[in-house]
């Protein structure tokens, strides 16, 4: 076990170190990591890091008593996200550390309108969501004692509404729809789950945490793009994700309200120890301002010309990608995507082989698992790494074809799709 240090060492050193320990990570930024990073427009790199070392020690929790610039920054911030997502005047917004907590502050708000609404009682309640929704929900669900009910897509990889109607009851508190969703990066059918929510007067949430700041300038440039956004009657919330498609430091994310009412129930605002009222509009508490002050520098900075730039290279990128993937014999996407993120394979062969195999050649294998299959999330990393990405999926499937021919692996071949 490694002790605490008992003298400090020198600034070199502790580059040395981290150098050192940086040379075991996967090589991201030659485009080996089909997610977790995201690169854009290298200027507004520059522009978002900057402007997050200059808050590198304001505090965000403090932002309504002693930090006014991002307080400022925040409230700009929202606005400007409800002027992309067709929000109006009176609707509300909250930044948030991630996607995550985005859905965790909806589902807390979902819940509290249900309780005050309907009577519903403690640890009553469930959510409705397609099967591809993402594992944050659950985790809200689970901390806050409500039941989910995730309901199988359509063979087209997006939720079935009908099926989803069928499936809420009196004691549901929220539907559920991507845009997109990340496991097969298609949205959902986000105007027929408005009307359901209309129906039975129950909240929808939007999780655009993946597309959200990528789609309307997709859009814009004619990519067919299917209403999602807070412009869909039936729609009560929607989580964007600034530290994503919005090219903005991490942590960055968003979740917007359809009234004020709404975004104060997800919020805190409690007088129970002896230090007095604690008010907060997270889950966390303290904060980094770096990461409000760099969302808020990198939005400046592209605006829209600019996102609807970067928007048209990761497209054209996207379209070749998919192109080169269909190109390999037996290979087809799972869904066609809407945007970037996309899920594909060859039914005929073993893919948790082929993404092993992939992994040995240095590649941070993304899968998925119904169906077996590969994943990408794609940003201008992965330009550069396109050729070499795919004449190693092709070799990589090639060998694992021959390995189950020649009984060298048992054969395991994917599901259907
Ligand atoms: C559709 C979707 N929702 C939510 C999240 C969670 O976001 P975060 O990792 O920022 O908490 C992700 C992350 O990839 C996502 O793809």
């Amino acid at each position: 076990m490694k002790s605490f240090p008992s003298s400090g060492l020198t600034r070199a050193q502790i580059d040395a170190s981290l150098d050192a320990l940086a040379g075991g990570d996967i090589n991201w930024r030659g485009g080996r990591a089909p997610l977790y990073v995201f690169g854009g427009d290298s200027e507004a790199y520059e522009v978002g890091r900057d402007a997050f070392f200059r808050f590198f020690s304001e505090n965000a929790l403090g932002a309504r008593r002693a930090f006014g610039s991002v307080r400022q920054m925040e409230q700009d911030i929202v606005e400007m996200g409800l002027s992309l997502f067709n929000g109006h005047e009176g609707m509300a917004g909250i930044v948030t550390s991630g996607g995550s907590e985005s859905i965790f502050l909806a589902v807390r708000a979902a819940r509290a309108e249900a309780r005050a609404k309907r009577g519903l009682a403690r640890g009553v309640g469930n959510m409705v969501m397609p099967d591809t929704a993402h594992p944050a929900f659950t985790k809200a669900a689970q901390s806050m004692d409500l039941d989910e009910r995730r309901i199988p897509v359509l063979a087209n990889g997006r939720a079935d509404a009908l099926a989803m109607a069928q499936a809420i009851d009196h004691d549901t508190v929220m539907l559920i729809g991507s845009a997109p969703c990340f496991p097969y990066g298609v949205i959902d059918p986000i105007d027929a789950l408005g009307q359901v929510a209309l129906e039975h007067q129950t909240w929808l949430h939007v999780d655009a945490c993946v597309g959200g700041y990528l789609a309307p300038f997709a859009r814009d440039l004619g990519y067919p793009m299917p209403h999602f956004d807070l412009g869909v009657p039936g729609v009560s919330s929607l989580s964007a994700d600034l530290h994503k498609y919005g090219f903005c430091p991490k942590p960055s994310s968003t979740v917007f309200f359809s009234t004020p009412e709404r975004a104060k129930l997800a919020g805190f605002d409690l007088d129970v120890w002896p230090s007095g009222r604690f008010v907060t509009s997270t889950l966390v508490g303290t904060r980094p301002a770096g990461g409000v002050a760099g969302a808020w520098a990198t939005i400046q900075f592209l605006g829209v010309e600019g996102y609807r730039k970067v928007a048209l290279q990761v497209m054209q990128m996207r379209d070749a990608y998919v192109a080169g993937i269909k190109a390999i014999p037996g290979y087809r996407m799972v869904a066609e995507p809407d945007l970037a993120v996309m899920a594909f394979g060859d039914p005929g062969i073993d893919m948790m082989r082929v993404a092993a195999l992939m992994g040995e050649r240095g590649w941070l294998p993304g899968t998925i698992s119904r169906p077996a299959g590969m994943h990408l999330m794609l940003s201008l990393l992965h330009e550069a790494a396109r050729e070499s990405y795919l004449s190693d999926l092709e070799v990589c499937s090639r060998l694992a074809h021959q390995e189950a021919t020649a009984g060298i692996v048992e054969k395991r071949v994917s599901a259907t799709y």
